[in-house]
């Protein structure tokens, strides 16, 4: 079954416009020839000036996070139509700093999605549990509990634009990477749910990605798993060669 490969860098809150359009001169220049799909969550003052820099190349540029409202008096927040307006094409919802920072909760996250595909934004639902839950083996049921909430409202239609990314908690920003054979597991088992709520057929077609202290020592051990159609990529986005290097393994 042959799967969208993506390799999606997030920046989370790094970088300066200059640096950003800097970053995706210099990238473009070594990636050209990837057969993967190449995304960039950036921060949202710089997604007009990336996107731009972006244009006619394999690199997409999206969002990190969005409102669930189309407009309204929400200080603070940015609504899924801003970012289309502004060049994204993508966005992540329900990333682990989101859930444990900020504290939104799966219904939240659900809302979002649902608007984020009425925006014509794809979304990349971003799931995974912490280490505790891990301990006391209950990462199956909260990984289900997330993507059954998340997706409780979507079309089989629409479930095809939607990625999923695995990002077990205590593998962000730690350096502790889970293995291959713990990341298919977990993958295996979120297609398992997919399978269950959308056909076999749907689910075969769904790119889930791993996220978690991905660097290029680790990814191509990870890409061999059946279950793993990319990554998810912090830390090691934010520099181009460490970047490229990653892309092309793949
Ligand atoms: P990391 O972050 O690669 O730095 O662990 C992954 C993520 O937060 O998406």
């Amino acid at each position: 079954m042959s799967r969208e490969q993506i390799i999606a860098g997030n920046w989370k809150m790094y970088k300066t416009t200059k640096e950003a359009v800097d970053f995706i001169e210099n990238l473009k220049s070594k990636v050209g020839s990837s057969l993967a799909s190449i995304y960039l969550a950036v921060p949202f003052t710089m997604i007009s000036e990336t996107a731009k820099a972006a244009e006619g190349t394999n690199i997409i540029i999206g969002a990190q996070n969005m409102n669930d409202a189309t407009e309204g008096a929400f200080t603070g927040e940015i609504a899924g139509i801003m970012l289309k307006d502004a060049g994204a094409e993508f966005v992540l919802l329900g990333h682990s700093e989101r859930r444990h920072i900020f504290k939104e909760s799966n219904e939240f996250i659900q809302k979002k999605l649902e608007r984020a595909l009425k925006d014509d934004l794809q979304p990349i639902l971003c799931i995974g549990e912490t280490q505790e839950e891990r301990d006391s083996e209950k990462t199956e049921e909260v990984l289900e509990t997330q993507i059954k909430t998340a997706l409780k409202n979507v079309s089989e239609k629409d479930m095809e634009k939607v990625v999923v990314a695995y990002e077990p908690v205590w593998a962000i920003g730690t350096g502790k990477t889970a293995t291959p054979e713990i990341a298919e597991k977990a993958h295996a088992y979120i297609r398992k749910v997919l399978k269950e709520l959308y056909g076999k057929t749907i689910s075969d077609k769904i790119s889930i990605l791993y996220g978690g202290s991905v660097k290029p020592a680790n990814i191509e051990a990870l890409m061999n798993e059946k279950n793993i159609d990319g990554a998810l990529i912090g830390g090691a986005s934010l520099d181009p060669d460490t970047f490229a290097e990653v892309i092309n393994k793949c």
